[in-house]
């Protein structure tokens, strides 16, 4: 049995920065009302030729070159996401092929925003199994293209981008425990409904995102406290053991109320939402990516990574760097 461990990340933003001033003039909403309920100033949305599979190449081709590995090696690909660029086949082939990488497993993974925790688990177990040696997993998202822009109460929250891992087997300690949930009987507060037909056929698929904003916000305070306990119960490390917390970043409150939670400063927390929106399954591996290029996330650091979304799902994983 090896050990999974990170060797390379990646991140990639489209080149649009949308401000809280821009949205303030399409819909009934201000800079001061998004900032003191959500922490996002601005977000990044993909141009209109700008497709999920071309952030998750940028971001793909960036862990590949920070973990020193060709294309070539990666004996199975990732992708979670809930913007494929089409319904079939799921983005993570239409990225193998751009990546030149032919014959290895590539799949989606669609567990909204728990996706890249997700994608993570299910790669950890083929390298501990020694099905796969070198896996990439890739969150990446077009959220832009689910949202109904005249809806204030979505719209503000989202943005468009991707992040990336490289996941070896190594000798070294590196994923060290990881846990996975869902209840689908919440599959009615945050949701993206298909459009169908009178007759109950699909007609379209995803249509825009609707939500129960409040409910979502108190399950996912209650439900990411009981995870963190969970995981720090089954690793056997302490609070005190954990270095890094990089969220799932919706809101800078359900944030809060995790780090503190975990016993863990704000400067301990790598948040992005303010710059990135909720970017759904590519959050996780953008906010890693971006602790670990700024150099605040170092080798040997213990980093929990949690996410909870649509579904619900929720998840947490927790690494040596
Ligand atoms: N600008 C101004 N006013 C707004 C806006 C807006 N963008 N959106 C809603 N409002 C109004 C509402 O219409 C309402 O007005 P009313 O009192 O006249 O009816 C008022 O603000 C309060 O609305 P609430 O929904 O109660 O606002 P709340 O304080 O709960 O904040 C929010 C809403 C930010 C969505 C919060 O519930 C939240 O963060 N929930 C978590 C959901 C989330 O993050 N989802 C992302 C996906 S899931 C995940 O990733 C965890």
């Amino acid at each position: 049995m090896s050990n999974a461990r990170i060797l390379g990340t990646g991140g990639f933003l489209p080149a649009r920065v949308v401000t809280n001033a821009e949205l303030a003039q399409r819909v009934d909403t201000s800079d001061e009302w998004i900032v003191s309920r959500t922490g996002i100033r601005e977000r990044r949305i993909a141009a209109p030729d700008e497709s999920t599979c071309d952030l998750a190449e940028g971001a793909a081709r960036q862990a590949l070159d920070a973990a020193g590995c060709l294309a070539t090696e990666i004996d199975l690909v990732i992708v979670a996401t809930t913007t494929p660029d089409r319904v079939f086949p799921g983005t993570a082939c239409l990225l193998q092929d751009r990546l030149g990488i032919h014959g290895p497993a590539a799949f989606d993974v669609q567990a909204v925003c728990s996706g890249f925790v997700y994608g993570l688990t299910i790669a950890e177990k083929f390298i501990r199994t020694g099905s796969a040696k070198r896996a990439l997993v890739v969150g990446a998202e077009t959220m832009s293209r689910i949202i109904d822009w005249q809806d204030r109460s979505t719209c503000v929250l989202f943005g468009d981008g991707a992040g990336a891992v490289v996941l070896g087997a190594s000798d070294e300690p590196g994923i060290l425990s990881s846990h996975l949930h869902a209840d689908g009987a919440y599959k009615d507060l945050l949701t993206a409904k298909n459009t169908m037909t009178d007759s109950g056929c699909l007609l379209r698929a995803a249509g825009p995102v609707t939500m129960r904003g409040n409910e979502v916000f108190r399950m996912a305070v209650t439900t990411l406290d009981g995870l963190v306990g969970e995981t720090l119960a089954a690793s056997g490390l302490q609070q005190a053991d954990i270095k890094w917390l990089v969220p799932h970043q919706a809101n800078t409150r359900i944030i809060a109320a995790t780090a503190k939670r975990l016993g863990l400063s704000m400067d301990q927390v790598i948040v992005t939402v303010d710059r990135h929106g909720n970017t759904s399954a590519a959050s996780v591996p953008l906010a890693f990516d971006a602790g670990v290029r700024d150099g605040r996330i170092q080798r040997g650091d213990v980093v929990l990574m949690e996410a909870f979304g649509g579904g619900f799902t929720w998840g947490a994983v927790l690494l040596r760097y």
